[in-house]
């Protein structure tokens, strides 16, 4: 069998999910995130936040929190502002085009963005024969595993409230980020930096779903009416804000990340010492190596990954990615077959 370092949800969920779903499986309380559990959930992360006022929903994917937020925030004239190694911009089906909200893409080489980007996107969208920027979309992981650091998430910050922009964080890999050796960000400056975000359950041991967090009091207003249009407004909601309470508990939600940053870590460590180079300079759970051909293709024998991109006529960048649950075994496994497949 293949072990696969594809992606941070290959497993199901951590034990002490599935536990407490159990546990609580024949109680009998509210629906539509109107219940007791789901308003534990959203005071822990409040609490966590340091923000009381937060408002906090649970929704059950990636994708789906995109959109949801996405259309909520801006208007149907207006456009997001993303890298376009962005998520929403690459890998989403067109779910944000779908909605008629164009998005405007950067290049990025670190696969973020910086206050020149969006000073660039302001300087020729000027009148209504264009689009009007009203937001930015960044995600921390970023989608080449970069983080963001606190002056970089403050310089956009000032330049988003400096234009009236919303700045929005999609934290599928927030867990990770955060844990990165390399962050100086704090969980609860987040709310002093952004206007919404949403913090990733599904890579990062739930059974699946994201918290979608407000901050900004503007966008707070009747929100549940706009989920429940968009088809998010879960029946039985606390299956997802359930598992929100056991990860946010104590930490066990930034404990499961810090360990796949670890397994990463070894996975780089390895590979940098087989002699073999990265795409970009990882700093959290998935890294970017380049390999001759003849080792990827062996490679692909055993394990599982993704063909990132061609980086010459003899090398590929594949992307490895670890998880919650990566076992160090196998990771150790990876680093001596490279070993052995470096020497043939
Ligand atoms: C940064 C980011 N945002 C959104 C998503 C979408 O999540 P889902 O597949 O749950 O819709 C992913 C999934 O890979 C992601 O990496």
């Amino acid at each position: 069998m293949q072990y696969s370092l594809r992606n941070d949800y290959n497993e199901t969920a951590h034990p002490r999910v599935l536990e407490i779903l159990n546990r609580t499986n024949f109680e009998q309380t509210g629906v539509y995130g109107k219940d007791i559990y789901t308003e534990q959930a959203r005071d822990l992360i409040c609490e966590k936040l340091n923000d009381q006022d937060a408002d906090v929903y649970f929704v059950s994917g990636g994708t789906q929190a995109n959109l949801v937020v996405i259309s909520w925030i801006l208007r149907p004239h207006e456009s997001i502002i993303a890298p376009s190694t962005g998520h929403i911009a690459v890998y989403e089906g067109g779910a944000i085009e779908s909605t008629g909200h164009k998005i405007n893409t950067l290049d990025s080489l670190d696969g973020k963005l910086n206050s020149d980007h969006i000073k660039y996107v302001l300087s020729f969208h000027r009148d209504e024969h264009m689009v009007k920027p009203r937001s930015i979309f960044i995600s921390n992981a970023t989608e080449i595993g970069t983080i963001y650091s606190k002056r970089e998430l403050e310089s956009l910050s000032e330049i988003a409230k400096k234009n009236n922009l919303l700045l929005y964080l999609d934290g599928a890999r927030l867990g990770s980020a955060l844990m990165s050796d390399q962050n100086d960000l704090k969980f609860s400056d987040l709310k002093d930096l952004l206007d919404i975000f949403y913090i990733g359950g599904t890579k990062n041991g739930a059974l699946f779903g994201e918290a979608i967090v407000i901050l900004n009091d503007k966008l707070k207003k009747n929100f549940r009416y706009h989920l429940k249009q968009k088809g998010a407004l879960f029946a039985k909601g606390r299956v997802i804000s359930l598992q929100f309470l056991e990860l946010f508990k104590d930490d066990l939600f930034f404990d499961l990340a810090k360990h796949a940053n670890k397994m990463a870590l070894v996975l780089e460590n390895g590979i940098k010492k087989a002699g073999y180079d990265f795409l970009s300079k990882s700093q959290s759970n998935q890294i970017f190596p380049i390999f001759p051909d003849y080792i990827t293709k062996a490679l692909a024998e055993k394990y599982e990954f993704y063909m990132w991109s061609k980086f010459d006529k003899k090398h590929t960048c594949i992307r490895l990615v670890t998880s919650w649950a990566s076992d160090e075994k196998f990771i150790c496994k990876f680093i001596d077959d490279l070993n052995q497949l470096s020497k043939s």
